[in-house]
């Protein structure tokens, strides 16, 4: 990719995110191609980047949507995605939000208790609908990646148990208001390891089978998402070799496969360009202070995660120092101990891989207003959101000032 972060920073100013609309086609269309044998739906999960243009480009492209809450429904039906691809998941959806998916006719509630279950069909009953329903079974299998993104074991809040499952496909399969049409499982994000993956499919696939000998027959298979990218030097699971897996784990079954990825379509995508202010050094330690801080990408602080750094048109003498934002809180840092030049007031920095779970996860913390968002396709760059102003910030709090 080549992006002049120098020459938008001059257009746009910083700190800001760049997204690169051709690696976002890219990395679509080689999943999409790796899951040709079979019908398939590439239902990218929103809550990666939800950026309007971001979505549309990925509509355009033919891609579904896997949504979380009833405002990322919105936004896939504002930008283009046909209901008919939508896909509402989550651990605690609200009635309104259940009601209105209901309305919207999606493609399935994708429930994730034997609780909601009720609550849906209670609901579609008062509407007089029929909600299509997915289940999601969480398999109980380790998929080996940050504890606080690893989501398919018994001790995480999510899914239900196989018996569970098997027990609300019956329940949906002698409801007039509900109907069985899909089974779901996510076991993680940043997945590098593909023997989870497997076994976690399996898993499901057999459940279908069960199902089938009862005559419930499902007919979509969502494995997800998860695919990991590399932030480091990570090992990466193979396109192909995931997509041979998962449809492996099908044979014999008449069923699409949905998949549900994020980071995977745009993290890899996105850069966060940020602005040096000032360096110092207290006692031995040398701090490169930026523009950009904790409330713009918070990965770093939350997860402790790994960022490339990379200071831009800058040869000078390495040493080793933090990048830390101007955020009144110690955890606010892009990288420790990292090996950097000597830096100049506004050199600029480009904070690779950020192009999920950045933006989507920036707030106003300490007043600052959430970054600029810039598209760049086909060598041409185009704002896609806007700087928010101080105006902006206090914009739902002014009237009430007594
Ligand atoms: N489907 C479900 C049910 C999910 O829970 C998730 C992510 C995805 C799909 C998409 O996963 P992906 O393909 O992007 O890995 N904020 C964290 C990541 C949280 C992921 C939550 N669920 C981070 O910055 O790493």
């Amino acid at each position: 990719m080549s992006i002049n972060y120098k020459e938008l920073a001059q257009k746009y100013q910083t700190p800001y995110y760049v997204y690169d609309f051709d690696y976002i086609t890219n990395q679509y269309n080689e999943l999409k191609e790796s899951f040709k044998a079979r019908k398939s739906l590439i239902a990218y999960a929103l809550k990666a980047n939800s950026n309007l243009s971001v979505i549309k480009h990925l509509a355009q492209l033919g891609a579904g949507a896997d949504c979380v809450s009833i405002g990322e429904v919105k936004r896939a039906l504002k930008v283009g995605i046909p209901p008919y691809k939508i896909i509402f998941s989550g651990v605690g959806k609200i009635d309104g939000e259940i009601q209105e998916a209901l309305e919207f006719d999606i493609l399935m509630i994708n429930v994730e208790s034997a609780a909601e279950l009720n609550r849906v069909e209670k609901i579609a009953k008062e509407l007089g609908k029929v909600a299509r329903i997915s289940i999601r079974v969480n398999p109980n299998i380790d998929p080996k990646t940050h504890p606080y993104i690893s989501t398919g074991l018994h001790e995480n809040k999510f899914g239900v148990d196989i018996d569970t499952a098997k027990r609300m496909y019956i329940q949906c399969n002698n409801s007039e208001f509900l109907e069985p049409v899909g089974i779901h499982c996510h076991i993680g994000s940043q997945l590098t390891q593909l023997q989870p993956i497997k076994e976690s499919v399996q898993i499901i696939a057999d459940l279908v089978r069960n199902l089938k000998a009862i005559k419930i027959e499902l007919s979509f298979m969502d494995v997800g998402g998860g695919l990991g990218i590399i932030y480091d030097d990570e090992k990466l699971i193979d396109t192909y070799e995931y997509a041979q897996a998962v449809l492996e784990s099908m044979f014999g079954l008449d069923i699409t496969v949905v998949c549900e990825p994020g980071r995977f379509i745009v993290g890899n995508a996105g850069t966060f360009v940020t602005k040096v202010l000032y360096e110092k050094v207290n006692g031995e330690k040398r701090f490169v202070i930026v523009d950009g801080a904790m409330n713009d990408l918070i990965r770093p602080s939350l997860y402790n995660a790994y960022h490339k750094v990379e200071v831009l048109n800058n040869n000078n003498e390495l040493s080793k120092c933090n990048l830390v934002g101007p955020i009144c809180e110690s955890g606010d840092f892009f990288a420790k101990d990292i090996t950097l030049p000597k830096t100049e007031h506004n050199d600029l920095i480009a904070i690779h891989s950020a192009g999920a779970y950045g933006f989507v996860m920036s707030s106003n913390y300490n007043t600052r207003g959430r970054v600029a968002e810039i598209a760049v396709e086909n060598g041409k760059d185009r704002l896609i959101r806007k700087r928010e102003s101080f105006e902006d910030i206090i914009a739902l709090e002014e009237e009430f000032i007594k």
